[in-house]
């Protein structure tokens, strides 16, 4: 049995707890929240010790195998660094909620820890996790779709936070860039435009160009101007010999042969019903990492995919900003 501790009791942080919970390789182990009403409330749900900092915790004696940091801060990122870096130190593998850091020299730092430590670092980059992108992986790596050419990518909601200018940019794209990184690789070169959603003071609208190492051309089109009206996701790969798309990260998968009016569609692919099914499919694959002792650089959905994203949202806010291509 692996004995978890959780890191940021909010409503991300119970949400990770109820997935280790319903995994029968875990425990809750010890919850810690600053805020000493959560931690003692996710404390009582989960039949787990609560604490108000990592040091009180690391202090007790109390056994954790692995943690879970699901704090937040400025752009939804500005706190993981703290927590991360002290568990890391004390020599436990840690799932981190995305963005990885909104500040890159960060997000460096503490991938590095993990690598000089030999720890399992992963991040909840959970669009990734579905059946239905697993599947499409499959039929890109068999050759199905030929050469690919083009990958388009859509992901928006509605997100009124108005709290930094690139809010949207730091917070929202982790996931959709990691997905586009799913299918394509390493990104060379990115250019972007963003413009302020109507009534907002932010940049709440972003079109993204990139030029992946392998000569895909891809394209992200984000928005915190959307709704439930609108979904929340689209992903489109096309190639030389057939197009996938793949719907709302886990609901529609779809393949359109090049020269054949035949198309092959799977709904719910896997069983997965709709978005939030996928923290579950995230996490047990984390502990699928720490039971089968993955080698920390073959961990899927590790730090590094998490801080590669986050490089290529600073070329693209460097590329609005400056008005230039930015190269990676
Ligand atoms: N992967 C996804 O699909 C997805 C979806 C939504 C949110 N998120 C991410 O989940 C994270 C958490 O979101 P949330 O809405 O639950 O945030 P939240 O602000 O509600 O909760 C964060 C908690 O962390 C605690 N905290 C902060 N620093 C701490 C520290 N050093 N030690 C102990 N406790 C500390 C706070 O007191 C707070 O209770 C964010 O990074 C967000 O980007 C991911």
């Amino acid at each position: 049995m692996i004995h978890v501790a959780l890191v940021g009791m909010g409503g991300i942080g119970n949400m990770h707890a109820r997935c280790y919970q319903a995994n029968r390789h875990t425990k809750v182990v010890a919850v810690v929240d600053m805020d000493r009403a959560r931690a003692d409330a996710a404390a009582e749900t989960f039949g787990a010790r609560a604490f108000e900092s990592i040091e009180a915790l690391l202090k007790s004696g109390l056994r954790v195998d692995a943690a879970g940091v699901t704090t937040a801060g400025p752009e939804n990122g500005g706190h993981h660094y703290e927590p991360t870096m002290k568990l890391l130190r004390a020599g436990i593998p840690v799932l981190g909620e995305k963005p990885i850091s909104n500040r890159v020299d960060e997000a460096r730092r503490m991938v590095r820890l993990a690598k000089q430590k030999r720890l399992r670092y992963g991040i909840n980059l959970n669009h990734r996790f579905t059946p239905a992108a697993v599947r499409a992986r499959q039929w890109i790596d068999k050759g199905r779709l030929g050469t690919i050419n083009l990958l388009n990518m859509r992901m928006w909601i509605d997100n009124p936070n108005e709290s930094s200018s690139h809010f949207h940019m730091r917070a929202l794209h982790p996931h959709s860039i990691d997905v586009m990184r799913y299918f394509c690789g390493d990104v060379k070169k990115v250019q972007a435009f963003f413009r302020k959603g109507k009534g907002r003071k932010i940049w709440s609208n972003v079109q993204v160009n990139m030029l992946f190492r392998n000569g895909v051309l891809g394209h992200l089109t984000g928005s915190y101007d959307a709704g439930p009206g609108y979904g929340l996701e689209l992903c489109e790969i096309i190639g030389s010999d057939g197009r996938i798309v793949i719907r709302e990260a886990c609901e529609v998968l779809e393949f359109y042969p090049r020269r054949s009016a035949e198309v092959e569609v799977y709904h719910h692919l896997g069983g997965m019903g709709s978005f939030p099914d996928t923290f579950q499919s995230r996490i047990d694959a984390w502990i699928e990492d720490l039971r089968k002792k993955t080698p920390p650089a073959r961990v899927d959905g590790r730090a590094e995919d998490a801080l590669a994203a986050q490089l290529i949202i600073e070329a693209a806010i460097e590329s609005w900003e400056k008005g230039k291509v930015v190269s990676l």
